[in-house]
């Protein structure tokens, strides 16, 4: 489900009843979800969150799960790691809106955005151990990457989900509020980066996802060029420009 205001596109997993669980038709509608709003031109940041109060994602569809083969089981998790892959890479800002249980492939989907702001009454962990199974959707080495190897290790060796403070204490998730004052914190990160330069962003998101896969001296050299291209831009002349003239800047994304 996808609603818009202005240039903010929020994309809300609708499965209440079943926790929002990532079954196979749920995890198709996503990509396409992210696909479009990588499409749109009007869509400047993205905000992913789950319906009801419950959870953001308990995880991958178990019941789905249980009947699976190996050969099933291998193409499901090749969807799920697509999904997490169309949303790491988008070339606008991702949030996480964590209103409640981000369990296995929900902390996945969690960990493929961009910044991840969590109720406080959120609960976060890979459990799949506790089904005879491993985090399929990118889980072992986003968390490692995210967190470090005594904190993904601990989480997906033990199962047990971890609070949202602890979350925050290990760099899983970067901000936690309470659960009333959630959408107001989400709406004000939105709307900042909704105004902010948006080629900027993408370079930004850019140098950071792949430069981050590289090699140092390779993600400099992507960063250093990355950085002369802004130079090229309207919206690099208008910030410097504003500065200058102590105003604010108005971006357009050219
Ligand atoms: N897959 C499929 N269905 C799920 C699900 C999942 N990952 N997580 C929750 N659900 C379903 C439950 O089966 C239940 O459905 P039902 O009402 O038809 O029986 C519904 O969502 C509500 O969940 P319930 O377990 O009754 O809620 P709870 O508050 O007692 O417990 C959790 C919440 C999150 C602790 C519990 O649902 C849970 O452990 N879920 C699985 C988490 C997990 O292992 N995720 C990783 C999967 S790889």
């Amino acid at each position: 489900m996808t609603t818009d205001s202005g240039a903010i596109r929020q994309i809300t997993v609708n499965r209440p009843d079943k926790l929002n669980a990532l079954n196979a038709a749920t995890i198709a509608a996503l990509t396409q979800a992210f696909q479009a709003a990588e499409a749109d031109p009007a869509v400047r940041v993205v905000v992913l969150t789950g319906a009801g109060a419950k959870a953001f994602v308990a995880g991958a569809d178990i019941g789905e799960m249980a009947d699976m083969g190996a050969m099933a089981g291998r193409d499901f998790g090749l969807r799920g790691q697509l999904l997490m892959r169309t949303i790491e890479t988008l070339t606008k800002p991702v949030i996480a809106r964590v209103n409640g249980f981000a369990l296995g492939g929900g902390l996945e989907l969690a960990m493929a955005c961009h910044l991840r702001i969590a109720a406080d009454t959120a609960k976060v962990g890979q459990p799949e151990i506790n089904l005879g199974l491993i985090p399929g959707f990118g889980g072992t080495q986003r968390l490692l990457r995210l967190a470090g190897r005594a904190a993904t290790l601990e989480l997906c060796l033990l199962g047990a989900p971890i609070s949202a403070a602890r979350a925050l204490e290990l760099g899983i998730v970067n901000e936690v509020v309470t659960a009333d004052a959630l959408d107001a914190r989400v709406q004000a990160l939105a709307v900042q980066l909704a105004n902010a330069a948006p080629l900027a962003l993408r370079a930004i998101l850019e140098s950071v996802i792949h430069g981050g896969e590289c090699a140092l001296s390779e993600g400099l050299q992507f960063e250093g060029a990355q950085f002369g291209l802004m130079f090229a831009t309207q919206d690099m002349r208008e910030g410097t420009a504003a500065f200058v003239g102590k105003r604010k800047p108005s971006f357009s994304g050219r």
